[in-house]
């Protein structure tokens, strides 16, 4: 339980401004790309204008030419690398299975094959313009269908099984009173963090120290360390301030290792920083989904069966393959449920996680279904959904930890109105628009690392140290609060230093773990500084076995009003509405950030997000935020989140889960079931574009 002095009202749970603030909007917060280094020399990546094929020749006399270049790394000069195997376990995670610049082979347009460094930043660039190179093609795989891409079922996504059957689908598909059938597709979709990957490698003797922006700085040290055959002591990953993740700054990434190649040979700092267009090539992106869900329930709405068989377009490059069926086993009470994965191994750029990996384009499918199931039942959706509340984790064959699903369904109608919403599709409109209710659930698992974090007492101040990250997320102001409640002081007397693979270890900024994970540790440090009355007390903690005793989750239901111009064929957002079950919100002001920015995510996925490639080239033809479209304020109507707050004290002392990627589960599913209920269309290819409604 928080403690806090008597009288004193406890700032977990308190909306207090973040305590970066100041830095942030001042300009003093430091970026990596923004960062001053004597003496320092600029790289710039070349890549490949080819989806698959090998390096004939590689020019780079021209490049050379320019005034100011220092060096040009190819596959003929490069020193030599191996890519080591992902390994979450041991916190080794590379993105790609696949390591460039080691010899002439490309396997997707985009990628790295040759780094120019130059005094400056004009220069690297403008020489890595001049780098010519002619290639030997070989036929690229590039769509979901080519039957001479590679196929495979893979076992498992980081310990949850992508191949399991409980029941017997097939013989109760069959005998349903109603039953649904569809196929849903997602597209590829980038990340697009507002501040660009960047790499400040800078070596002294044999240590290296790299300024980057990271989601996982203990992550990206062993990868380092790993991949230049160092001591994982010898290298110092820097990264107090990050512009923007989503997940494709929770891997690592051979830019880093360039960078710091180019560092270790030219004996000098060397900045990288990747271009927007390098981002969509490198960095990761949500793949493409081919959703095949097939639910049946009985006359009175309970389902009966789900199968839910999923195509994922993944990368020769990669390893990573998007688990969209892995909502189906859990979210809703089920006797019969099969759920299967297949990879195909595309020549295109290496995926990653990106917000709710799974459990985002997962919902769009199973949410869409259920929507069109409770047409054909005629049952209301939400009164479908609260029918198939599940009392456990039929999957784990466990009790969830707290599970609130029924409550932000029931709560969220009544604030939204839903009892006012049109019937039936085409039923209400105004002036030249049709007016559209969807609804649907989000969910995501609550997660929990081991963790550790240091206090020291510098005479009335305290200085909270943890190797965890804020990726705008909130983190600095979370921890002060935390920490000032267990210390019984006011904030102002708190400093936080994180993103520093030299602190307290921490896990990564990913699977919305943070909070749940780091505040334990704060807390624990805490309490122990003021029992010893010392200055100074570290502290670890990890989760126990509740683990195997509970299922973790948290829940939510997103509702959105919408309106179809037909003539046009535009869907705008008029409401959104968002209500969460996370547990403990330890600063609702943050948290809303946080699951509003999810919801605009969703809006994006819904209505705009499309990555395309190029079917000849491989090329990201949507390689750039004029092409690959987001949401911009005017495409956001009224939106707002609420929680309904339980504390969930089974997962952690503190009661929190995390909030980072629930936001963005259901959105897409809510806004394709109101422009149903709009107009009578059913979309099920995302995104929900004018084409597809006129
Ligand atoms: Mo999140 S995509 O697990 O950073």
């Amino acid at each position: 339980m928080t403690a806090t002095l008597t009288g004193r009202k406890p700032l977990i749970g308190t909306p207090i401004d973040r305590v970066d603030g100041r830095l942030k909007v001042t300009g003093q917060a430091q970026y990596t790309a923004d960062m001053p280094v004597e003496h320092v020399a600029y790289a710039a990546i070349v890549t490949s204008t080819i989806a698959h094929g090998t390096i004939r020749s590689i020019d780079t006399s021209a490049a050379a030419e320019i005034h100011g270049v220092l060096k040009i790394f190819t596959h003929e000069n490069s020193p030599r690398f191996t890519q080591p195997e992902a390994d979450f376990m041991k916190a080794l995670v590379p993105a790609q299975t696949f390591m460039p610049l080691q010899g002439p082979d490309v396997v997707h347009y985009g990628q790295q094959i040759a780094i120019v460094v130059a005094e400056t930043f004009e220069a690297a660039r403008a020489a890595a313009a001049r780098v010519r190179v002619t290639y030997d093609l070989s036929p690229a795989l590039l769509t979901l269908d080519d039957p001479k891409a590679a196929r495979t079922k893979p076992e498992e996504f980081f310990g949850s099984a992508l191949q399991t059957e409980r029941g017997n689908v097939e013989r109760h598909l069959a005998s349903a009173a109603a039953t649904v059938d569809e196929l849903y597709t997602t597209p590829t979709q980038f990340h697009n963090p507002m501040e660009p990957h960047a790499t400040l490698a800078q070596w002294n003797g044999d240590k290296l120290t790299v300024h980057e922006p990271s989601q996982w700085v203990k992550g990206l040290q062993n990868y380092v360390a790993t991949v230049f055959g160092i001591p994982v002591e010898d290298v110092h990953i820097i990264s107090p301030f990050v512009g923007g993740g989503f997940g494709n700054k929770g891997f690592s990434f051979a830019h880093t290792i360039f960078a710091a190649m180019a560092a270790r040979e030219l004996k000098r700092p060397v900045k990288l920083v990747l271009t927007r267009t390098q981002l969509f090539e490198q960095t990761g992106n949500r793949p493409r989904t081919e959703q095949h869900v097939r639910i049946g329930a009985d006359k009175d709405g309970r389902l009966v069966a789900i199968d839910h068989a999923s195509t994922i377009g993944t990368s020769v490059a990669g390893w990573f393959v998007e688990p969209s069926g892995r909502i189906s086993p859990m979210l809703y009470s089920c006797p019969n449920v099969r759920i299967s994965h297949e990879a195909v191994w595309l020549n295109t750029p290496a995926p990653g996680p990106m917000r709710a990996p799974g459990e985002t384009p997962g919902t769009f499918a199973l949410e869409s279904a259920l929507d069109e199931l409770a047409t054909k039942l005629g049952i209301d959706p939400i009164e479908l959904r609260v029918k198939n509340d599940a009392s456990q984790d039929e999957e784990e064959k466990l009790p969830f930890s707290s599970r609130h699903l029924v409550e932000c369904l029931q709560l969220g109608a009544k604030r939204f109105g839903w009892e006012d919403r049109p019937r039936n599709p085409r039923e209400r409109r105004e002036h030249n628009e049709f007016i559209g209710f969807g609804v649907a659930s989000a969910t995501f698992p609550g997660l929990r690392s081991p963790a550790s974090a240091r206090v020291r007492r510098d005479k009335e101040s305290f200085l909270i140290e943890v190797a965890t990250h804020d990726i705008g997320t909130g983190m600095y102001s979370i921890i002060a609060q935390v920490a000032a409640d267990a210390l019984g002081v006011g904030v102002e007397r708190i400093e936080v230093r994180i993103g520093d693979s030299a602190l307290p270890a921490a896990p990564v900024a990913g699977g919305s773990m943070s909070t749940a994970s780091v505040m334990p540790a704060v807390q624990a440090a805490c309490l122990k500084l003021r029992e010893s009355g010392g200055n100074e007390a570290e502290a670890s903690s990890a989760p126990g076995d509740e683990q195997g005793r509970y299922s973790f989750h948290s829940f939510g239901a997103q509702f959105v009003e919408i309106r179809v111009d037909e003539t046009l064929g535009r869907v705008r957002v008029a409401r959104a509405l968002g209500v969460f079950d996370c547990g403990k919100i330890i600063n609702p002001k943050t948290a809303r950030s946080q699951f509003l920015g999810g919801m605009v995510f969703g809006i994006g996925m819904a209505l705009m997000e499309d990555g395309v490639f190029d079917k000849r080239s491989g090329r990201v033809v949507t390689d750039n935020l004029a092409d690959y479209r987001i949401p911009v304020n005017a495409d956001i109507g009224e939106i707002d989140a609420i929680t309904v707050e339980h504390p969930d004290f089974l997962l952690n002392p503190i009661g929190a889960r995390g909030v980072g990627e629930i936001g963005t589960t259901g959105v897409a599913a809510a806004i394709a079931n109101a422009v149903y209920n709009a107009t009578g269309k059913r979309i099920r290819t995302l995104p929900i574009t004018p084409d597809k409604l006129l």
